[in-house]
């Protein structure tokens, strides 16, 4: 991609020749470090790497299967051995890691969510398989109820109220189930207050010091979760929303706060979320903490670039591209991005 030549513009002896040119005496002309491709290369401040690219990758029951997510089109749901198998193909890109979600059959949802504790659901199944085939990628899974409950709800529900610390145990237990798994990185998603600090003590007390925290410390209660919801199969289920317990999609200082309290409870990493529309947080969050800071390209962004490039509104590639090469401008270390195999593969193919 850095390497193509500039497209050469037609010759024109037309009314551009004719125009007598203004006299604009200027000594700085920005233009001039954009005259050539390999002008531009030698002035570029940022690089897209696979270095930058988490991918999230949604897993369903059964054997040999790719089963395609209607609303994110080219996203699949895989079985456990397709997993490793896309994993693989992840790992020879460079992808440093993978993140885990599950797609939860109706029938192992509970008002607790109790399949989040087996120790043979399927994310630790995943888990372990891809840890055993391709022990040197990473491994990341998603700490928060929402797959496993009968409402939806990232905690558990009592009333119409989801409750703060009551959740926390549960989630502090689905950690501890991840982390025995082989999970590499545990990344609470949930957004109860304090869950950060209650799952690094609990870790470290069973000997997981080693474990990173991934937090999503700044999750907005966003729209652009739609097509996700389809893919974990919990679209249907959700009772409500989750405005009282992810962020006002108004704040921005609110965000440095929960970042705050995020690293002061131990995160080693943190993370913005959703991407593109929160730039600004990207932004803010990494100028004042200087963390490694993640965005998540969520499920309706990548919805809306591979739907507006399958229906030829846009070309598909160059928009991925601009996209992720934003995250890197904004300040982010890294990027969860459904494009992550195909960015990976556009780039090696140079
Ligand atoms: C749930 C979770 C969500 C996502 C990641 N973890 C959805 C939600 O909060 O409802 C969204 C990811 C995406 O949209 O791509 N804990």
């Amino acid at each position: 991609m850095l390497h193509r030549a500039t497209t050469p513009i037609p010759a024109d002896q037309g009314p551009a020749l004719e125009r007598p040119p203004v006299h604009l005496g200027l000594a700085r002309r920005p233009r001039r470090n954009r005259k050539a491709e390999w002008a531009r290369r030698l002035v570029r401040e940022n690089v897209l790497t696979a270095d930058d690219l988490i991918w999230p990758m949604f897993l369903v029951d059964g054997e040999r299967r790719r089963d395609p997510v209607a609303s994110m089109p080219g996203v699949y749901r895989f079985s456990v051995d397709e997993a490793v198998r896309a994993a693989r193909r992840a790992f020879e890109l460079e992808i440093p890691a993978v993140a885990l979600f599950p797609y939860t059959d109706a029938a192992l949802r509970d008002e607790g969510g109790s399949e989040a504790f087996n120790a043979e659901n399927l994310v630790c199944r995943a888990c372990r398989a891809i840890k055993a085939a391709l022990p040197n990628l990473g491994v990341i899974t998603d700490v928060a109820l929402d797959p496993y409950t009968s409402h939806g709800h990232d905690g558990l529900l009592h009333g119409e109220e989801v409750l703060n610390d009551a959740s926390v145990s549960a989630l502090v237990d689905q950690a501890l189930n991840q982390a025995r798994a082989g999970a590499d990185i545990v990344a609470p998603s949930d957004m109860m207050d304090g869950r950060v600090g209650a799952i690094r003590s609990a870790l470290d007390d069973a000997g997981f010091d080693a474990v990173q925290i991934m937090s999503y410390a700044a999750k907005y209660a966003s729209a652009f979760y739609g097509p996700f919801r389809d893919a974990i199969g919990t679209s249907a289920a959700l009772r409500g929303d989750k405005r009282t317990y992810q962020m006002d999609i108004a704040n921005g200082a609110e965000a440095l706060r929960e970042v705050a309290l995020d690293i002061a409870e131990g995160a080693d990493m943190i993370m913005v979320k959703p991407g593109l529309p929160y730039l600004d947080i990207v932004y803010r969050v990494k100028m004042e903490f200087g963390m490694p800071t993640f965005a998540y390209q969520v499920s309706g962004e990548y919805a809306m670039i591979a739907g507006a490039a399958a229906n030829g509104w846009i070309d598909g590639r160059k928009a991925m591209l601009e996209s992720l090469i934003a995250f890197k401008r904004a300040g982010a270390d890294g990027i969860l991005t459904y494009f992550a195999i195909e960015a990976a593969e556009h780039l090696r193919a140079g």
